[in-house]
């Protein structure tokens, strides 16, 4: 392995350990989602049974509107990770997404920490990634196509983290060109580009200039979930962070980035600090198609497995069902229909 390789491995291993034991949440800003609640329909005639979560996404059928958020790989700790988590998605039936592929493009060594996932999971929907800062270096698409590859993804996430590029020790905070390489990579890659923030979310006017290029789906990952400047901030034993909690909520990026169904064709999808399956209704409320969650899900499976993994998306979807029920919803897409009201038009 190259230096380079071994420090992106390390760093990897420090960010699955830091995001396990480490308090990298959010100190003061939250999602959002707290100042608001669902409108109480008392006539529902919603017939419970007949809900069903069942949607398509990237061209492929799935259980769940729901998101495996991308994670790992590139380590020997991720073969593992990645393996339970692919089995979870599998038995589910719903996508997920890898961790950057950076690593794979400098070294073949882990490379088994990806291939495992599709290896684990040959039907359901399966995200590629690649940093925004490595995307404007490359001088051809090659790269991207031997990605994709590797994991045989059905889309290639491109991840914004500005913040945490900015944060890290030897980090590379640099998109310059970024929104048209985007343009140029749309045109020559065969697999739908989507692009997602990894905690500091997306404002209205960034998915906009995101959606001109011909992107199919952003993933706003707002601010209230893991805080990367957090994740840095530890990883190099410094204090203070002014930075720990910089962001758009969750909720805002959801709601204003949803306006723009209106004049693009994409998918939504709402993530970053969904911890709990009442976030996630009001994010689909809030107008996303699909929800995605990343150190909960890590952390569950840390805890409690794979079956875990398995009971908490399930469980979380019957929580989902009973609120459908309750604001006389028949779909997700029906509880978009002014189901949610703010708190403080509640007096
Ligand atoms: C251990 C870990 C590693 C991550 N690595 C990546 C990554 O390589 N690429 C990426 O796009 N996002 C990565 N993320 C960010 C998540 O996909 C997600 O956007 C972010 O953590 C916010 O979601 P959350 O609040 O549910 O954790 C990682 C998250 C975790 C917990």
């Amino acid at each position: 392995m190259s230096k380079d390789s071994n420090s992106i491995s390390q760093r990897k291993k420090e960010h699955l350990e830091l995001c396990l034991t480490g308090e990298v949440s959010f100190k003061e800003k939250r999602n959002g989602f707290a100042s608001y609640d669902f409108k109480h329909y008392a006539i529902t005639e919603v017939i419970l049974k007949k809900i069903s979560f069942k949607t398509d996404f990237l061209g492929k059928k799935i259980n769940y509107p729901f998101l495996i958020s991308c994670m790992t790989g590139g380590t020997e700790e991720s073969e593992d990770v990645n393996t339970k988590l692919a089995i979870a998605a599998n038995e589910l039936n719903i996508p997920i997404g890898v961790g950057s592929q950076r690593h794979a493009l400098e070294s073949t060594s882990f490379h088994k920490s990806y291939k495992i996932i599709r290896r684990n999971a040959p039907h359901i929907p399966i995200l590629g990634n690649i940093g925004a800062s490595q995307l404007v270096l490359f001088e051809s698409f090659k790269p991207m196509r031997k990605i994709v590859e590797l994991v045989n993804a059905d889309a290639m996430v491109v991840h914004l983290n500005s913040l945490q590029e900015l944060m890290q020790k030897n980090g590379e905070p640099n998109f310059t060109g970024l929104l048209k390489t985007l343009e140029k990579l749309v045109k020559n890659l065969d697999v739908p580009i989507i692009v997602k923030e990894v905690g500091a979310g997306i404002s209205k006017d960034v998915a906009k200039k995101i959606l001109q290029t011909g992107v199919k789906g952003i993933d706003v990952a707002g601010a209230g979930g893991t805080s990367w400047a957090g994740v840095e901030t530890l990883r190099k034993k410094e204090e203070p962070n002014y930075f720990w909690d910089w962001g758009l909520p969750t909720s805002y990026c959801i709601r204003k980035v949803y306006k723009l169904k209106n004049e693009f064709d994409f998918f939504l999808i709402g993530s970053g600090g969904i911890n709990n399956a009442v976030d996630m209704a009001k994010a689909f409320a809030l107008g996303a198609d699909i929800s995605a969650s990343a150190r909960t899900v890590l952390i569950q499976l840390d805890k409690n497995g794979i079956d875990g993994v398995i009971s908490l998306i399930r469980e979380w979807f019957e929580v989902v069902r009973k609120i459908l029920y309750l604001t006389g919803s028949s779909s997700i897409r029906d509880l978009q229909n002014h189901k949610l009201i703010r708190k403080d038009k509640l007096i």
